[in-house]
């Protein structure tokens, strides 16, 4: 540890302090919330992360928590966003590069605004990992590496699997994640690459923030404006699209016959329905990275260098069978 670094330490604590106090969920990854332990010995690691989401990001950061602990050497100070909120995110970095922490973690809610506080940690020499969400601009000078899920891919091969499964085509709709979050600009891409020249007509693309309840409002909607005439769901994530069916249930229509869903994710919820064939595809986002990150900060502090984009691999499940196959082991 450089001499300015072990200064700033030294003095950041006490603002470290007062952030274990001011963030309301703040939490080391162990039970012992005084974990300091010897600092030779403990790796301080700030986690910026989004908070309650959904059952994807539960169990991402349960992930996280449950691998950087006490045991293994790091003391993680856990930090989730206030209702999702930008500016909570960047309290929170801030106050985790005045406290000298020895790498942070970022799991950012919008993809733009993190240059200054990027900047910030490189001047004071803390390595950032983004976890899952990328930045814009992407400039990968400011960070170490992005662990994540290749989004682009994934969704392309959602498309893909659209293209070829409506060889006639027929109407189509987007249910999206949030405005401003960088993987809603990647699947979108991903899944437009995918479909190529296919002929199925997007009738509509809307935000449904994540969230099952909002799926299924915005999917009423969407049918109701299209006379029950839309054929095939993308929903970019599980909770829209498992709410997407439960609109299309009640409408009438019999899934898999008039209309077919497609998700990403893979959480057991999703998995189960696709098993129950209330969902016809499902592509996993491996959410279980924590051994990654893990041997990338090890990596990053021992001054090893590591790729810029670390991808984790990620499974594709296109039947009932496919699902049943691994329910009884599914991690998440
Ligand atoms: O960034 C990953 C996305 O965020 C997941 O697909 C979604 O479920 C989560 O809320």
């Amino acid at each position: 540890m450089s001499v300015k670094k072990r200064m700033r330490t030294a003095m950041g604590l006490a603002a470290a302090g007062m952030l274990a106090i001011g963030l309301a969920a703040c939490s080391t990854g162990d039970s012992d919330a005084n974990s300091g332990g010897d600092a030779g010995e403990v790796t301080t690691v700030g986690f910026v992360a989004v908070g309650p989401e959904g059952a994807w990001r539960e169990a991402n950061e349960r992930n996280i928590q449950d691998t950087f602990t006490k045991d293994a050497g790091f003391d993680l100070k856990y930090a989730p966003a206030t209702n999702l909120d930008q500016k909570s995110q960047i309290d929170a970095f801030t106050s985790f590069v005045d406290a000298g922490v020895d790498v942070i973690l970022l799991s950012a809610t919008e993809a733009s605004g993190w240059e200054d506080s990027l900047k910030r940690a490189q001047e004071a020499e803390i390595p950032v990992i983004l976890l899952d969400r990328g930045i814009e601009p992407n400039d990968d000078s400011l960070y170490v590496t992005r662990i994540a899920p290749d989004n682009v891919e994934v969704a392309k091969e959602v498309g893909t699997w659209a293209a070829a499964t409506f060889p006639e085509g027929g109407n189509y709709v987007v249910l999206e994640g949030p405005a401003g979050v960088g993987v809603v600009n990647e699947r979108n891409k991903g899944f437009d690459e995918g479909l190529g020249d296919s002929s199925l007509t997007k009738v509509d693309a809307q935000t449904a923030n994540w969230s099952a309840e909002e799926g299924k409002s915005v999917f009423e909607t969407m049918l109701k404006a299209n006379s029950n005439n839309i054929q095939f769901v993308f929903a970019q994530n599980d909770e829209m699209g498992l709410g997407a069916a439960q609109a299309a249930e009640e409408a009438g229509l019999v899934i898999g016959t008039d209309v077919k869903i497609a998700t990403i994710d893979g959480t057991k919820n999703a998995m189960q329905a696709l098993a129950d064939g209330q969902l016809s595809y499902v592509h996993e986002y491996n959410p279980l990275f924590g051994e990654t990150a893990l041997d990338v900060v090890k990596k990053t502090l021992a001054g090893e260098s590591v790729e810029s984009y670390i991808i984790v691999p990620s499974k594709a499940f296109d039947s009932a069978e496919a699902a049943k196959a691994v329910l009884a082991d599914r991690k998440y």
